[in-house]
C-alpha cells in the first residue's frame, strides 16, 4: 500500500484533503493525524474491524485499549454508559486539551476498541486538523499514538512515516506537535479519581477542579510485578536500542559521573551517547551528544524527548547516559517517559573531588 502524506497548514485551505481523510475513516480505513500531544493513528471507534486494523498496523497487543477522540462534549454521551459529574467539571476545564478521562463504556463502543474492558478512555484533542477530521468523518475516532508498538510516540509526520510507511493509506502532516508527550489519563470510574499516566495536566491541576486525585502507584515504581491500571503502561514502551541510564544528582556531579562512565566505556571500545541540555552539552565527551533543549524550559524538553530518542536509534551507540529532568509540571511526565525508556536504570552521582566548573 502506498502511504500518501498531505501537508495541512490551514484546515480551510486544505479542506479537500481533510474530506478525503474523513472518507477513509468513514469507510473503515486508517489515517494518521496530528494532535497537540503526539500524532495519532485514527479509525472509526464504533467499527470493530477498523479498530482491529489499528492493532495490526502498529503491532499492538490486543489487550491494550484505545483512546476515543471526540470533537463535541455531547459525543461523550454517545460513548459513556454513565457521565459522572467530575467528567463534566474536568472537560469544562481542560477540553479541548491533553486530558483523557476514563468512564464506563456505553454500547456504541465495541470491545475491540476498549481491549475487552467495560470502561473507555475519551479525549477531545486541542488541534484544528484533528477536530476537523473528527467532525467531517461524523465518527468517534479511536487513536493510539501513531508509532509502531515499542517505539517512541511520533512528534513529527516523518516519525509516523518511519514506522508505518506502506501500512496505512494516509498521513496528515501538521508539522511538529505542540506538547510532545501523550495526554494525562485520569480514571473516573472509582470513588477517588486516579491518574494512570502523567502528562501536561498535572495532579494539582486536576485536584483544583475535582478534589483528591491519586496516582496509580504501579507507575511510580520500577517493580515490574506491579500491575498498572492502564494496560499500556505495563509495556516497556519508548525503549531505545542502546542501553539507557539516567544519572541523577547535582548538575556538576552528574556531568562528572557521565564523563567518568563515558571514558570507561570508550576504553572498552564502546560507543557512548549522552543526552544533556543546551547549557551542559559542551561539557561532555560522548561519541554522540544531543541536547533536549534548554534546561530552563521543561516544555521544550517535553517536545524534544521522543525525537532525541529516535535519533539515537539511528546512531551507532552501545549505551546512552542521560541527565535527569526532574522538575515541576510536565517535568514529572517527562521523567515518567525517560525512566520507562531506561527500564528504570538510574545512577546517583555523588559529590567527589572532580574539577568541572559549571557556570
Ligand atoms: O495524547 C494521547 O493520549 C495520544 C494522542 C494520539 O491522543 N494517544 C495515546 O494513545 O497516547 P495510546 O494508545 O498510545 O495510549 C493510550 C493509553 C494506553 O496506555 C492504554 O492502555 C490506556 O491509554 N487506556 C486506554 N483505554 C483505557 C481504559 N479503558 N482503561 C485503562 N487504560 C486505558
Ligand atoms: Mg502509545
Amino acid at each position: 500500500m502506498e502511504t500518501k502524506i498531505y501537508k495541512i497548514e490551514d484546515c480551510a485551505a486544505c479542506f479537500g484533503q481533510i474530506r478525503e481523510a474523513a472518507k477513509i475513516i468513514k469507510t473503515g480505513g486508517l489515517v494518521a493525524f496530528p494532535t497537540e500531544t503526539v500524532y495519532g493513528l485514527g479509525a472509526n471507534a464504533c467499527d470493530p474491524n477498523a479498530s482491529k486494523k489499528i492493532y495490526e498496523a502498529k503491532g499492538r497487543p490486543s489487550d491494550n485499549p484505545l483512546i476515543v477522540h471526540i470533537a463535541e462534549f455531547e459525543d461523550l454521551y454517545r460513548i459513556a454508559g454513565d457521565v459522572p459529574a467530575k467528567a463534566k467539571l474536568l472537560s469544562n476545564a481542560f477540553w479541548p486539551g491533553p486530558l483523557t478521562i476514563i468512564v464506563k463504556k456505553g454500547k456504541a463502543v465495541p470491545y475491540e476498541t476498549t481491549g475487552g474492558l467495560d470502561t473507555v478512555a475519551v479525549r477531545m484533542p486541542d488541534h484544528k486538523t484533528a477536530l476537523a477530521l473528527i467532525r467531517e468523518s461524523g465518527c468517534l475516532i479511536a487513536a493510539p499514538s501513531a508509532n509502531k508498538s515499542g517505539r517512541p510516540s511520533p512528534t513529527l509526520a516523518a516519525h509516523v512515516k518511519e514506522d508505518l510507511n506502506g501500512r496505512i493509506p494516509l498521513i496528515l502532516d501538521g508539522g511538529e506537535v505542540g506538547i510532545g508527550i501523550e495526554s494525562t489519563i485520569v480514571d473516573l470510574t472509582e470513588e477517588t479519581p486516579m491518574i494512570l499516566r502523567p502528562g501536561y495536566i498535572t495532579a494539582d491541576m486536576l485536584a483544583e477542579k475535582i478534589g483528591t486525585v491519586w496516582t496509580d502507584p504501579a507507575i511510580l515504581t520500577k517493580d515490574t510485578s506491579a500491575r498498572p491500571k492502564a494496560p499500556g503502561m505495563k509495556y516497556r514502551h519508548y525503549a531505545p536500542k542502546a542501553d539507557l541510564i539516567v544519572i541523577e544528582g547535582k548538575k556538576k556531579n552528574v556531568i562528572e559521573k557521565i564523563n567518568a562512565l563515558t571514558r570507561e566505556k570508550q576504553s572498552q571500545g564502546r560507543k557512548v551517547g549522552v543526552i544533556g541540555t543546551d547549557e551542559t552539552i559542551g561539557y561532555y565527551q560522548g561519541d554522540r551528544v544531543l541536547t533536549v533543549g534548554s534546561g530552563k524550559d521543561v516544555d521544550h524538553i517535553a517536545r524534544n524527548l521522543y525525537r532525541i530518542l529516535r535519533e539515537f536509534d539511528e546512531m551507532e551507540t552501545d549505551v546512552i547516559y542521560s541527565e535527569s529532568f526532574r522538575s515541576f509540571r510536565i517535568g514529572q511526565a517527562v521523567m515518567n517517559r525517560l525512566l520507562k525508556a531506561a527500564g528504570h536504570q538510574v545512577l546517583m552521582a555523588k559529590d567527589n573531588q572532580g574539577d568541572t566548573k559549571i557556570v
